[in-house]
C-alpha cells in the first residue's frame, strides 16, 4: 500500500520531518520509506490519495483507566487520596456487575477507537470478568492495548479488596491464561495499582506470575507528596518509593519491561533507578494538574535518558485525547521553567510531539516514525474545517491540531497496517 499526502513525524526528539505531497510506501505492515516520488519496485502496490490531508503517526497512551471514563470530567476538585476514595473506588465498584461493564466500557472503547490513539495501556479494575470484557471489546477494533487486571488487596474499600493475595494469585493467573489464549492485540500486563494498596504478599506473586509469563509491568510512581508519606510509612526499610517495587523485580531490569505513571516527584537515588533499570515514565500532565499532584521534571528526565511517553490517565485527567497531552505537556513544562528551575527549558511542541509517538511508541515495538522498518500507525487528518486566512506549513498544521485537541478532524486511522477507523 501506498498512502500520499502531506506527512510529518518526528525523526529525533529535536526534528520533526515533513514531505509535502509525498508517498508512505508500506508492505506487510511494515514501512519502506516516505519518497517525492514512488520508486520503480512499488509502481504497482494499490495507491490511497489523501492529497491535502496530514498523514502523522499514530498517538500513543502510556497510561489510562478505562472503568475512569464514565466519571471523566466530574470530581476535579480533590486531590488524589481523597479523590479516589471519594470517587474512583466508588466508581470501580460498579464494574462488579458486567451488565454495568458492558455499558461503560462500550462508551471509553468507542471514543478510543475514533480518537487519535493508535496503542494504549490501560488499567481495568480487578473483577476478571469485566476485564475480559473490555479486552474483548478492545481486541473488536485493531487497536493494539495491553490492559491490566488491578491488584488490591490492602487499604481500599472492602468491595475492591481481593481476600487474600492468594486469591489475588489464583484470580490473576486465570485471568492471564484466558486473555492469553483469547485476544492477539490486546495483551494482558502485570498492574499493582500502587505500593499502598497491594501488600508484600502480593507484590511477590505477583512478579511469580511476571516471570512465569513474561509479562510487562504498569503501576503509579510518586505522584502525590502524601502518597509518598504513605509510602514512606508503609514500607519504611526502603530507600525510596522505586525501590518499593524494585524489591520485588517489579521496576524494570532485565527484560521486565515497566511503565511507571507520573513521577511528578522522582529524583535523586530514585530517578537513577527508573533510568538503570529502563523504566519508561508515563507522563500524565493534565491529570497531575487537576490533581494539583504538582509538575514533573519531563526535561531532566529527557536529559538523563530516561524514556518519556504521555498517558491521558482518566480520569484523573478529563481528556481521553493524546493531542491534549501533547499540549498539556508543553504548557506544564513552561510553568516548570518558569516557577520552578531556569535551567530547564520548556519542551518544545515538537518534543511533545515525540514522546506522543516516538518514544511511546518505542514501549512497543518499532512504532510511531514512518521510517523504514517500522510498523505503519498512522492518522490521516483534514484541517481544512479549521479556516485561516494564512498559507500554513506542514508543521504549523500540525501544530493547529495539536492545540486544538479536537479528534473529529480524523479522516481514517491504520493500526499495523490496517485500517480500523473510518470517519467516512
Ligand atoms: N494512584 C493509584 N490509583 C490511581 C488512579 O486510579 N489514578 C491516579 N491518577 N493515580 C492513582
Ligand atoms: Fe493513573
Amino acid at each position: 500500500m501506498i498512502i500520499k499526502g502531506d506527512i510529518c513525524y518526528s525523526k529525533t526528539q529535536k526534528e520533526l520531518k515533513t514531505v509535502k505531497g509525498g508517498y508512505l510506501v508500506c508492505e506487510d505492515a511494515i514501512i519502506q520509506g516516505v519518497f517525492t516520488k514512488i520508486p520503480e519496485k512499488y509502481r504497482s502496490f494499490p495507491l490511497k490519495d489523501y492529497s491535502g490531508k496530514l498523514i502523522i503517526p499514530g498517538l500513543i497512551d502510556l497510561h489510562t483507566h478505562a472503568p475512569q471514563y464514565a466519571f471523566r470530567g466530574l470530581g476535579m476538585d480533590m486531590q488524589l487520596l481523597d479523590w479516589l476514595d471519594t470517587y474512583t473506588f466508588p466508581e470501580e465498584s460498579k464494574y462488579l456487575h458486567i451488565d454495568y461493564a458492558d455499558k461503560a466500557y462500550a462508551l471509553f472503547v468507542k471514543a478510543l477507537k475514533s480518537g487519535a490513539t493508535t496503542r494504549a495501556l490501560i488499567f481495568a479494575t480487578l473483577h476478571t470478568p469485566a476485564t475480559l470484557l473490555l479486552m474483548e471489546k478492545l481486541e473488536q477494533t485493531g487497536l493494539i492495548t495491553m490492559v491490566g487486571k488491578v491488584a488490591m488487596d490492602r487499604n481500599c474499600p472492602d468491595i475492591l479488596r481481593q481476600e487474600s493475595a492468594e486469591a489475588a494469585y489464583i484470580s490473576t493467573k486465570a485471568w492471564i491464561e484466558s486473555s492469553l489464549k483469547r485476544f492477539k492485540s490486546t495483551k494482558p500486563i502485570i498492574t499493582p495499582r500502587f505500593i499502598p494498596t497491594c501488600s508484600d504478599e502480593l507484590m511477590q506473586k505477583l512478579k511469580h506470575l511476571q516471570e512465569r509469563y513474561s509479562l510487562a509491568v504498569q503501576s503509579h510512581l510518586s505522584e502525590s507528596q502524601s502518597e509518598i508519606e504513605w509510602v514512606k510509612k508503609l514500607s519504611p526499610s526502603t530507600k525510596t518509593y522505586a525501590h518499593a517495587y524494585e524489591q520485588f523485580g517489579l521496576l524494570g531490569g532485565g527484560k521486565v519491561k515497566t511503565v511507571m505513571a507520573h513521577c511528578v516527584w522522582s529524583e535523586g537515588e530514585e530517578e537513577q533507578l527508573i533510568f538503570d533499570n529502563n523504566v519508561y515514565i508515563a507522563h500524565c500532565p493534565a491529570s497531575n494538574t487537576h490533581l494539583s499532584s504538582g509538575i514533573a521534571p519531563i526535561r531532566r528526565f529527557l536529559e538523563k535518558g530516561i524514556k518519556v511517553g504521555l498517558g491521558s490517565d482518566i480520569a484523573g485527567g478529563p481528556h481521553l485525547s493524546i493531542f491534549r497531552a501533547i499540549s498539556s505537556a508543553v504548557e506544564a513544562s513552561k510553568m516548570y521553567w518558569r516557577l520552578i528551575d531556569r535551567d530547564s527549558p520548556p519542551l518544545t511542541l515538537n518534543e511533545a510531539f515525540y514522546l506522543a509517538t516516538a518514544c511511546g511508541g518505542s514501549f512497543f515495538s518499532k512504532v510511531g516514525k514512518f521510517e523504514r522498518g517500522y510498523e505503519l500507525d498512522a492518522l490521516i487528518i483534514d484541517d481544512s474545517k479549521i479556516p485561516t486566512t494564512n498559507p500554513l506549513e506542514i508543521e504549523e498544521r500540525l501544530a493547529r491540531i495539536i492545540y486544538y485537541s479536537d479528534d473529529n478532524h480524523i479522516l481514517q486511522k491504520y493500526v499495523n497496517g490496517k485500517e480500523v477507523f473510518s470517519s467516512e
